[in-house]
């Protein structure tokens, strides 16, 4: 599999450097400039748990106007055959990213976005599985995708959801649960469609019929995309297209664990009931140290730190602990769930906490409903650990429009000093741009970069130099009112 990767990588740079080429001639014949330039590679790793990662797979980044982006995330763990599956299909969407990124016109207004996260469903001593969503935008045509992949770690092999099942007459039983569910979801959204009539309607579910039946028939991928919570009760997710034309859109059903748990091989049974234990009885939030600096009258600058909590963050957090400096973490709402012991300790160690969104998705290619729970639900996780809801949001590539504007309820923090920390993966270079900064300034920053950390305290010693308070955004903007919805770069 390592030769897999290093052979995508290299005939990534083949494919940049044949860009280069196409590109100038491209531009002498007026003809269509590929795009795949200016790519960035970004392999990071942080934990997630004692035994699973996080692995990352990026190509454009933060604060560039890159057309085309891919970020990937995908579990790394200490079995090598989970691994290897993981990474094959997390490179298997890099290979589909390439093929559409060259294929889009330089002057198309919008790139492709290609995103992919996971959640871990299940790690217990007998097996692990992974709800894998993908998120796939050609311009504004895109698609959401779920994938499940569940592994026995006894016999080390990947499961498919059959094999939950002694026989597959207990799979057809299961079926038998689910479609009568799933026809009454699809008949109510039929019945809320008033230009149809009530003949209209009953034909309409007739014509779909055999698809419906098609999409749920029992079979593996039919229900490739599941997931279960603590209290057993388990969610199916079709596709959409799956059980009905694209207009319905994808559907899911949730079964409680006392309408199939009968129909699951006594063996794998008890993980459909899995208690979680909170395993640490001082995650308890508590007040942070407030400091009050009066940014009207003494020099501050603001540094940020944006896309963690990540693996790297600890570190960060005793360096600024070491020269007693505070600074502000916008933080993702995925990587805040899974890091609940690193966010909790931000806060408590006075830092401010900001919204940079559930999974690094670009808002403005969104609706209001998905900007609103992107929003949301960051502001609930970070709530559940710290007890504090953030009150500044900083929406991922600092994309913004009219929706994310309305939606943000809070105001919108951008920044004026972008040291590039994503690019130049060098402390020094990273160091020098940051101390260039001014009075009143914001600095963007990233806690996912070894490189951005080692570069702090050499910033933290030249801009105290140069006599410059370090502080949280809350504190640059002191004396000063901010807009729910308003754009921020610097005090002014
Ligand atoms: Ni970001």
């Amino acid at each position: 599999m390592k030769n897999f990767v290093i052979i995508s990588i290299f005939s990534l740079i083949i494919f940049s450097c044949k860009d280069f080429k196409e590109t100038n001639t491209a531009v002498e014949s007026g003809a269509q400039k590929p795009v795949l330039t200016n790519v960035a590679y970004d392999t990071i790793t942080s934990d997630l748990t004692d035994s699973i990662q996080i692995k990352n797979i990026r190509v454009g980044a933060e604060s560039t106007d890159e057309k085309n982006r891919f970020h990937v995330s995908y579990p790394n763990t200490k079995f090598n055959f989970i691994n290897e599956n993981e990474e094959g299909f997390a490179q298997s969407y890099l290979n589909e990213f390439e093929k559409s990124a060259i294929r889009i016109d330089a002057n198309a207004s919008a790139g492709v976005d290609f995103g992919q996260h996971f959640e871990v469903i299940e790690h217990s001593p007998t097996l692990m599985a992974f709800l894998i969503e993908r998120y796939t935008s050609y311009g504004n045509n895109y698609a959401e995708e779920f994938f499940t992949h569940m592994y026995d770690l006894k016999e080390k092999r990947m499961l498919k959801f059959s094999d939950l099942f002694e026989s597959p007459k207990q799979f057809s039983d299961f079926v038998k649960i689910i479609r009568p569910k799933a026809e009454l979801d699809l008949k109510k959204e039929i019945s809320k469609m008033e230009y149809l009539n009530q003949k209209d309607k009953q034909t309409m579910w007739k014509n779909m019929i055999e698809l419906f039946l098609e999409g749920t028939a029992p079979t593996d991928d039919n229900y490739s995309a599941f997931s279960w919570d603590k209290e057993g009760n388990l969610t199916i997710y079709f596709d959409k297209y799956q059980l009905a034309s694209g207009n319905f859109g994808s559907q899911k059903i949730t079964l409680k664990p006392k309408e199939y748990e009968q129909l699951i091989q006594t063996k794998y049974r008890a993980l459909f009931h899995f208690e979680l234990v909170e395993k640490d009885a001082e995650m308890k939030p508590e007040r942070p140290i407030s400091t009050k600096v009066d940014c009207g009258k003494v020099p501050c600058i603001a540094l940020t730190f944006d896309d963690g909590p990540s693996v790297y963050t600890d570190r960060l957090l005793d360096i600024l602990k070491d020269n007693n400096v505070k600074a502000t973490f916008f933080v993702l709402g995925k990587s805040a769930k899974v890091q609940r012991r690193t966010l909790l300790r931000t806060f408590k160690e006075g830092h401010q906490i900001g919204n940079h969104s559930w999974d690094h998705k670009d808002l403005t290619k969104l609706g209001a409903g998905s900007v609103q729970r992107q929003i949301e639900n960051t502001n609930e996780v970070i709530r559940e650990i710290t007890g504090s809801v953030p009150s500044l949001l900083r929406p991922p590539y600092g994309a913004i429009n009219s929706t994310v504007a309305n939606s943000a309820k809070m105001p919108i923090i951008l920044w004026n000093v972008d040291p590039l920390d994503w690019k130049d993966r060098d402390a020094d270079i990273v160091a020098e741009r940051i101390s260039k900064a001014n009075r009143n300034s914001i600095i963007l920053a990233h806690d996912i970069h070894k490189t951005t950390i080692e570069a702090i305290p050499s910033v933290i010693s030249a801009l105290k130099k140069k006599g410059y308070q370090l502080v949280r955004v809350d504190e640059l903007f002191s004396g000063i009112k901010l807009n729910d919805g308003e754009v921020y770069r610097q005090r002014k």
